[in-house]
């Protein structure tokens, strides 16, 4: 330092030393409770959680489980998705949804995504519905929310039920409703990047169907009925722990807030971009839909010089995500009912800048001029 001008830090994508899980003396006491409790699976702090995440919702029933993969493996299962069974979702969504689709033996097919937004609409939805779809897996990418509630009126008519995935977007909301109750059902993750997020692996399925509610809780413990009798020969273990449960309850009063923080930091990015008025760098997250800016996620037909740049800058970046589903290596050709150009295009453009509510100021500054001057 001696006098001269510091060098500016390189700004992270994501930095979990500086968040309340590793910071908050509130978090530390929850997990020292609960050890010192001898109660570690399916105690108090689960079955509160359980219900302060559905009141969250506005829905009747959550079931903690233990991943966001799992919770939408549960949640196919329960609207009944099994072997052979046709499930819908988008293929620029990290490959989540296809995954448990495949573990159940499920067939896969994509449907596109709008341009802006990069999330499926009613129209790309309805394009590659057939007679044989079971369920659409609707993910709200990067926190944008898509609008379930239509898709949700298309597939009612026709038996299909609908899975909100909303892993990137709690406390989203859109005309008056949080994302997850548009659906049949909806699957969240707590993975400790999330916008709330844990010191581990967690998840959750949430709905307003009882019957679906009382499959998950079976399937995810065994398929029992009772401790020890086996109704359902398909259940696994899947179970949220006792000190997640507890750390979870805290961040949920607070997410709402840390959602706040996380729009207002997109927001700035967004005004920095149309400052320059120039239109070679455009924002995807928050582009025409609610959002709770999981991901702050911009495009450009010139990504890689715009990385080069920011990484010059000291930003970090990253891309979400660099292969759609349909092109994986390992994973079985889909069958293609409608071509993918918004899935293909983006997927050469996206690019993902830092955002979470631990960044200050001065750096979501920095991070906005590096932005606006790669845009010039
Ligand atoms: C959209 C989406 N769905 C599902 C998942 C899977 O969650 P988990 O990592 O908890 O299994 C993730 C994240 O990791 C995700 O971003």
């Amino acid at each position: 330092m001696s006098g001269s001008r510091p060098v500016s830090r390189p700004i992270p994508l994501a930095d979990l030393r500086r968040s309340w899980l590793a910071t908050d003396p509130e978090v530390a006491e929850a997990a020292a409770r609960v050890l010192a409790s001898g109660w570690y699976i399916r105690g108090p702090e689960h079955d509160a959680f359980e219900a302060e995440l559905a009141a969250f919702l506005g829905l009747g029933y959550a079931c903690g489980v233990a991943s966001g993969t799992d919770a939408l493996v549960l949640a196919l299962q329960a609207v009944g998705c099994g072997s052979g069974a046709e499930v819908v979702t988008a293929a620029n969504a990290g490959g989540y949804a296809t995954n448990a689709a495949l573990q159940l033996g499920c067939r896969v097919v994509y449907a596109d995504v709008d341009r802006s937004s990069q999330v499926v609409t009613p129209a790309t939805v309805e394009a590659v519905l057939g007679p044989e779809t079971r369920a659409v897996v609707v993910t709200h990418l990067y926190g944008n929310v898509a609008d379930a509630a239509t898709i949700t009126a298309l597939c009612r008519g026709r038996g299909i039920a609908v899975v909100e995935d909303c892993a990137q977007a709690i406390g989203g909301e859109r005309d008056g409703r949080r994302a997850g109750a548009f659906g049949d059902v909806a699957t969240l993750s707590f993975y400790p990047t999330k916008n709330l997020g844990t010191a581990g692996d967690g998840g959750a399925v949430a709905t307003d169907d009882p019957g679906i509610a009382a499959r998950v809780r079976s399937l995810r413990q065994y398929g029992w009925s009772t401790r020890y009798t086996v109704q359902d020969p398909l259940g696994r273990n899947s179970r949220l722990d006792e000190v997640q449960a507890a750390i979870l309850r805290i961040g949920l009063r607070r997410v709402d807030a840390w959602n706040e923080r996380r729009r207002a930091i997109v927001d700035h990015y967004a005004a920095a971009l149309l400052s320059t008025g120039a239109p070679d760098v455009t924002m995807v997250t928050g582009a025409g839909v609610p959002t709770v800016a999981h991901l702050a996620v911009v495009r450009s037909t010139r990504r890689d010089d715009l990385r080069a740049r920011l990484h010059a800058a000291g930003v970090g970046t990253d891309v979400h995500y660099p292969v759609p589903d349909h092109r994986q290596p390992g994973l079985p050709s889909p069958a293609r009912r409608s071509a993918l150009p918004e899935t293909e295009r983006a997927v050469a453009e996206v690019l993902t800048v830092p955002c979470f509510p631990d960044l200050t100021d001065d750096e979501v500054e920095r991070i906005s001029h590096a932005l606006a001057s790669s845009s010039a």
